[in-house]
């Protein structure tokens, strides 16, 4: 069925980007984006993308404009690639225009790709005339880009990897509420060299299946970590919380660096962030901090409300950090009121 409308129609959605506190790395199936191992996550405060979707009769092709740019061929194939998948849902075949704003810098691998397929996801289902609920946006979200299947959701969430060959049971959904545990922070820190991506997430993550000789170690492991982290959070646990958090970053970026050839997303300046938090617990005699990395040389260290102005210091005198930014647990993906820029 082939749905015409002579009249362009829009809608605009935004979404946070997400930090994976258990790693989705690895895919049973590509083309549907199923992963081989649930993962957990918490969506952030303060940063966000903000999408707008106009299908236009009057467009020859689709449009893509990235914080006000017109967008480079990769990023635009994505794109088209996810809006096909919206007009075969709707029966519609009209080229639209995309505008896509971060709040963040996009090329500093603060995960733009979650936030911004959550919000493509939203504005474009919306504009094509799709009613999707939270769990079919995750579901369809999940096939831009794995990780946005998660930033449908705000505070803890879960993307439970499902055991269907149609990928129906593979969405996610939340587990912890945004003020849940009301004093743990994100302190992100950017370190001033970061390297951009040179191989995307979804190649490099097949890779790590191929050839990490731990790879089938790690999914033996990760469920178990996943509910003992899932019930630090419950329990507001935080000693255990950031030891388990420690403990599956090592064991992500280990598989990382034993895939061939070998993926070391982390710097120098990195790797001592890493360092600085270990002896900032060692001094403390427990827990202060933990932190985590994605596939990215920027790092997340999470702690508490009062230690932060130390944590803080103590990373921001590291050669090589350019700033920190502390961030919440922050909130779901949403529709952007019609006349908002
Ligand atoms: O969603 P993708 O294809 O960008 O892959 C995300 C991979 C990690 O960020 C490293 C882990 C995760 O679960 O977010």
């Amino acid at each position: 069925m082939t749905q015409r409308s002579s009249r362009p129609r829009s809608a605009g959605y935004e979404a946070a980007p997400n930090i994976a506190l258990v790693k989705y790395w690895g895919m049973r199936d590509e083309r549907l984006v199923l992963p081989n191992n649930s993962s957990l996550s918490m969506t952030v405060s303060r940063l966000r993308t903000r999408t707008w979707v106009r299908f236009d009769p009057s467009l020859p092709s689709d449009r893509l404009w990235l914080n006000d740019r017109p967008a480079e061929p990769g990023p635009l194939q994505g794109v088209v690639d996810f809006l096909n998948l919206v007009r075969e849902e709707a029966g519609i075949s009209l080229f639209a225009e995309v505008r896509s704003l971060n709040n963040f810098p996009t090329a500093s691998g603060l995960a733009s790709s979650a936030s911004g397929f959550a919000a493509l996801a939203g504005a474009a289902s919306a504009a094509a005339g799709l009613h999707l609920s939270p769990r079919e946006l995750s579901r369809l979200a999940r096939r831009g880009s794995g990780s946005a299947s998660r930033s449908i959701f705000g505070g803890f969430v879960e993307w439970q990897a499902g055991h269907r060959t149609d990928g129906q049971d593979s969405y996610a959904r939340p587990v912890l509420s945004p003020d849940h545990w009301p004093d743990l922070r994100d302190v992100v820190v950017l370190v001033a060299d970061a390297p951009e991506k040179s191989v995307r997430s979804a190649r490099a993550m097949q890779d790590t299946v191929r050839t990490s000789p731990y790879y089938a170690e790690r999914l033996r492991t990760v469920p178990g970590r996943l509910a003992a982290i899932r019930s630090a959070l419950r329990t507001r646990s935080s000693d255990r919380f950031l030891d388990l958090l420690i403990e599956e970053c090592d064991d992500f970026r280990r598989v990382c660096e034993t895939t061939v050839p070998s993926l070391d997303y982390l710097t120098t300046t990195s790797r001592a962030v890493l360092a600085a938090v270990l002896d900032l617990n060692r001094e403390a005699r427990h827990p202060i901090a933990g932190y985590t990395h994605d596939a990215g040389a920027h790092v997340h260290v999470f702690t508490f409300h009062r230690h932060v102005p130390i944590v803080r210091a103590r990373l921001q005198r590291i050669p090589g950090v350019a700033d920190t930014r502390v961030l919440s647990p922050g909130p779901a993906a949403r529709p952007i009121r019609r006349g908002a820029a």
